[in-house]
């Protein structure tokens, strides 16, 4: 099984942007984590960061081709990209859209989510550890799919 780890907008700056939003958890240091839980589980990760709208569509269409399910965090692009979530609603595949604050209890521009609706479930509020959280959950959740294929 293949996950593809897609990480939005300004996600290589954690560690040293707004740490007390965000954490001092560096992207390097998230991506290194779920490698080692990738590894205990038995998957492999294709994981990407970029600060570029389009990339981020052509990575989810991509997804379709090679991938079973997407662990994604499309940061500032949650809130204004239609384009990132009609490329989640096309590819319909089992994803997970992780937040590392609680996008609920911030400034009302951050409350809504365009992807929210079309992904299968949504983690916010707990910091790096939503993403380890949010990879067990989609494997389960794949892996209980195909066993009822
Ligand atoms: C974020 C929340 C977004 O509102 C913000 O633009 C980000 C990060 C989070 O992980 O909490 O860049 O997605």
């Amino acid at each position: 099984m293949k996950i593809l780890v897609l990480h939005g907008p300004n996600l290589n700056l954690l560690g040293k942007r707004e740490p007390e939003i965000y954490g001092r958890t560096t992207l390097e240091e998230i991506n290194a984590q779920l490698l080692a839980l990738a590894k205990e589980l038995n998957v492999e990760l294709k994981m990407v960061q970029t600060n570029h709208e389009g990339v981020m569509v052509e990575q989810i269409q991509q997804a379709a081709e090679d991938c079973q399910g997407i662990l994604i965090n499309p940061a500032a692009y949650t809130h204004t990209s239609v384009a990132i979530r009609d490329a989640l609603a096309a590819v319909n595949l089992p994803t997970i859209e992780v937040h590392l604050s609680n996008i609920y209890a911030r400034e009302e521009f951050r409350r809504v989510s365009l992807s929210a609706p079309v992904v299968t479930a949504q983690i916010c509020g707990l910091g790096a550890e939503g993403y380890l959280w949010g990879l067990k959950a989609l494997v389960q959740m794949v892996r209980q799919e195909s066993r009822f294929k």
